[in-house]
């Protein structure tokens, strides 16, 4: 059996190497020539720990291609392009039904899963654009940046979505060697899945900062209260670390779509309306609080230790470092920031200095803000920062340092 691979993204890559760990010839293709002509030498369009290694080891060297149609032409053909968030705050399907119909034209009546985390309906909306011309089923994944491999090698579950028995064997004969459990139902329970999977894991999150936000003024250590509940297991210890807010290229987006889907549908989903207004309001925390400790940032050097969304991962999207940086930069503020991973910034904070190692970062700050929670943070002791900065002034969000 032959895999199509629709997308050369986090989710893309992650699903050609899955498949092609376990034996299977892949073809992956996208439209972006850069990044197709990167894997072809056998490098990464971003950083991935594990994965370079699993294309390496392939037993069937994966097909990188520009050439849409040779992965259309596959057994099956994974859709694991972009679902970015359109003004609305809806899934922009626009990259999705392009796909489709890329395959449509060249492989009537081929098997084309949907891996990119669509709204619930996108499969039966897509099987009606290609006018039938696809059998359509949603298998969305849950994997998290920086265990990609790991994830999809061991996935904690597989959802198999599909409308018709004959398309439904035929998943579940491609994932019969795989020891997880699956869960196979329709194409809208499964894309529902992957929602509210991710739905509820932002809400863990705005709930513990929501506490955070109550600790700090009445004296608690919401480090403590997190460890406390986390050791009953109805509760679970994952996703109840306070922070700056949750951000990345998946729950900002998908939260946000979801809140759109019910209210469409007049179904107000009040919880996350909550979820993603808490999120706004943790991710200008470490802002107010410079603004508190030093009043005015202009002409301040601030040191930002972490850009990355979260460690593991050289990605900023949505990353709560960038609005901070946003905000800073009105302020005129003097930014320099330190990434392990993360080399530049966008445009928009053209002006902030890229120090080369952590402690650069440091020399003449008024101020140092830890934004993502870097092991490599948690080396240094509050005196030796203190040593090596100009004013006094440590905000730590995500409780990295000890003490
Ligand atoms: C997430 C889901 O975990 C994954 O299953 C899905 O497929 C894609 O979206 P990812 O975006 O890689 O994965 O990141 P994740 O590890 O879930 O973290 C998301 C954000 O939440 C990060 O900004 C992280 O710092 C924050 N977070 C996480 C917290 O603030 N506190 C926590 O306790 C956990």
């Amino acid at each position: 059996m032959t895999i199509g691979v629709l997308g050369a993204g986090y989710v893309g890559l992650a699903t050609a190497a899955s498949f092609a760990a376990r034996g299977f010839a892949v073809v992956c293709a996208d439209i972006d020539e850069k990044k197709i002509a990167k894997l072809q030498i056998g490098e990464l369009p971003f950083f991935e720990e594990g994965m370079v290694e699993v294309f390496a080891a392939s037993s069937i060297p994966v097909v990188f291609t520009t050439d849409l149609a040779k992965a259309c032409t596959c057994d099956i053909v994974f859709c694991c392009v972009g679902t970015p968030s359109a003004a609305d705050g809806s899934a922009d399907l626009f990259f999705v039904r392009s796909a489709a119909k890329a395959c449509a034209d060249v492989a009537l009546n081929a098997i084309f899963v949907l891996k990119s985390t669509v709204p619930p309906g996108t499969s039966l909306s897509i099987s009606k654009f290609v006018e039938g011309k696809l059998r359509v089923a949603a298998n969305p994944e849950f994997l998290r940046e920086g265990h990609v491999i790991q994830d999809a090698l061991n996935p904690s579950r597989i959802v198999i979505g599909a409308d018709d028995e004959s398309v439904l064997s035929v998943l579940l004969d491609l994932y019969s060697e795989t020891e997880a459990p699956i869960v196979s139902t329709n194409t809208v329970t499964a894309e529902m899945i992957k929602y509210a999977s991710n739905s509820f894991l932002a809400t863990k999150i705005s709930f513990i900062n929501d506490i955070a936000n109550l600790c700090d003024v009445i004296g608690a250590d919401v480090r403590s209260v997190a460890t406390g509940m986390g050791l009953d297991d109805r509760i679970g210890a994952k996703f109840l670390q306070p922070g700056p807010g949750y951000g990345g290229s998946c729950f900002p987006k998908d939260v946000r779509a979801l809140i759109h889907l019910g209210r469409s549908v007049n179904v107000p989903l009040r919880i996350l309306e909550a979820t993603t207004a808490i999120n706004a309001d943790r991710q200008l925390l470490p802002y107010r609080q410079l603004v508190e400790s030093l009043r005015n940032l202009k002409g301040k050097r601030i040191a930002v230790w972490g850009l990355a969304f979260k460690p593991g991962t050289g990605d900023i999207r949505d990353a709560p470092a960038l609005e901070l940086l946003r905000r800073c930069i009105a302020d005129h503020a003097d930014l320099v920031a330190f990434d392990p991973r993360v080399r530049s910034l966008p445009a928009e904070c053209g002006e902030v200095k890229i120090a080369a190692a952590a402690i650069d970062a440091l020399h003449n700050a008024d101020a140092l803000v830890i934004m993502t929670d870097w092991s490599e943070f948690a080396e240094f002791d509050r005196a030796e920062i203190l040593k090596s900065m100009r004013g006094n002034c440590i905000i730590d969000p995500r409780y990295v340092l000890r003490g």
